[in-house]
């Protein structure tokens, strides 16, 4: 079965089997079958962060469980939404409603039920802000969980479901807190000239939609996976050394002693931008994004993403993390693999 169209990278694997489910119970008793036989399985939305290295041998669980419920009290919208949910009809749907907080977070590829396990973020605003409680399947006891905000552990590009509940979670059910007194968020890079105290939700939507739209690919014309890479976090020391070398450095602080520094940025100045190996290359207008120019393989991907990696290290010292998850024909991998 073939899986080119269930990844936004395009790229051409098979998998031994693939079932698709349309309710959470279908879902969970789909996933503690496949737990019970030992088949490998992979939990599948909407494929924006994933890299095929090879051909799946196991079970593709495609997510496709729909439903939004809202709830409220005098401060707040709860909003419980299943895991298939498209996160960027879960933002326009809101928005309709005036419901308002996700409006940064607009065209960010994938599903609702994808949104925690990397706790995704654009222009400043993150998805844990949102998070009030995750519900999932616990694998290996066959029990529905619930965890809330801190329980998921959310760090930028990460949360407890890719480190110590790796394979062992399927989450099922997000349900997030939105203030009803909302606070527009216009401080990151492109938003800056908007005026916070008189911009709308919907202006701040089609700002992003109108950035989004002309700096990153769409993986319908061609194949991407967003940024493949993270943003370094580097101490004080490793950022004022590179800033005395390089006075144009992009950073910006996190907490009293580190920075955060544009991998984009990075591999642009490391002569990379167009560089490309088969049909694998750095994107033209965001360094931070490798795209499938046609035909390239997940192992091409991953030579490219590599290379990356060595010749920033090699330029500045600052080794660089893939964002996306790597998959091998078993399971996820490591892109030394
Ligand atoms: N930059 C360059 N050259 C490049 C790309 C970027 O010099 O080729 C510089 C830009 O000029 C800017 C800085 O790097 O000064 C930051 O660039 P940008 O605002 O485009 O954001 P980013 O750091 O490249 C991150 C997220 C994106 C998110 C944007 C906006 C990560 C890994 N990526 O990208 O998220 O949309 O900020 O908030 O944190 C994703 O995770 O898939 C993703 C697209």
């Amino acid at each position: 079965i073939s899986l080119t169209a269930l990844n936004t990278l395009g790229l051409n694997q098979h998998c031994a089997s693939l079932v698709e489910v349309t309710s959470k119970n279908e879902l969970i008793t789909r996933c503690i079958e496949l737990y019970q036989q030992q088949n490998p399985m992979l939990i599948l939305g909407g494929g924006s962060n994933l890299v095929f290295t090879d051909d799946f041998q196991g079970t593709v669980v495609k997510v496709s469980t729909t439903g939004i419920v809202i709830d409220q009290d005098d401060d707040f919208y709860y909003l419980t939404v299943q895991a298939g949910e498209n996160w960027h009809h879960l933002v326009e749907y809101c928005l309709s409603r005036e419901i308002y907080g996700l409006e940064n977070m607009a065209l960010i590829p994938g599903t609702v039920g994808a949104a925690p396990i990397q706790n995704i973020g654009a222009y400043g605003v993150e998805f844990n802000r949102f998070c009030h409680q995750i519900q999932f399947l616990q694998l290996d006891t066959g029990k529905l969980v619930y965890f809330d905000n801190d329980q998921c552990h959310f760090d930028y590009r990460e949360s407890i479901f890719k480190q110590q509940l790796k394979n062992l979670a399927v989450i099922t059910e997000v349900t997030l807190k939105l203030a009803k007194q909302w606070q527009a968020v216009t401080n990151y890079g492109p938003l800056q000239h908007l005026d916070p105290a008189t911009v709308t939700a919907r202006q701040i939507f089609d700002c992003v939609c109108h950035v989004r739209q002309s700096k990153l690919p769409d993986p319908k014309k061609l194949g991407n996976v967003g940024s493949f890479f993270k943003n370094p976090v580097v101490s004080i020391d490793v950022y004022n050394t590179l800033k005395t070398r390089y006075a144009a450095l992009v950073g910006y602080p996190q907490g009293d002693d580190h920075y955060k520094l544009a991998a984009g940025w990075l591999i642009e100045q490391a002569g990379l931008k167009g560089f490309n190996i088969g049909d694998a290359a750095v994107h033209q207008e965001q360094a931070l994004v490798l795209v499938n120019l046609g035909n390239a393989s997940g192992k091409e991907v991953c030579q490219l993403a590599l290379y990356v990696i060595q010749t920033v290290f090699n330029k500045f010292g600052v080794r660089l993390q893939p964002e996306p998850r790597i998959l091998g024909s078993a399971g996820e991998i490591d892109i030394n693999e």
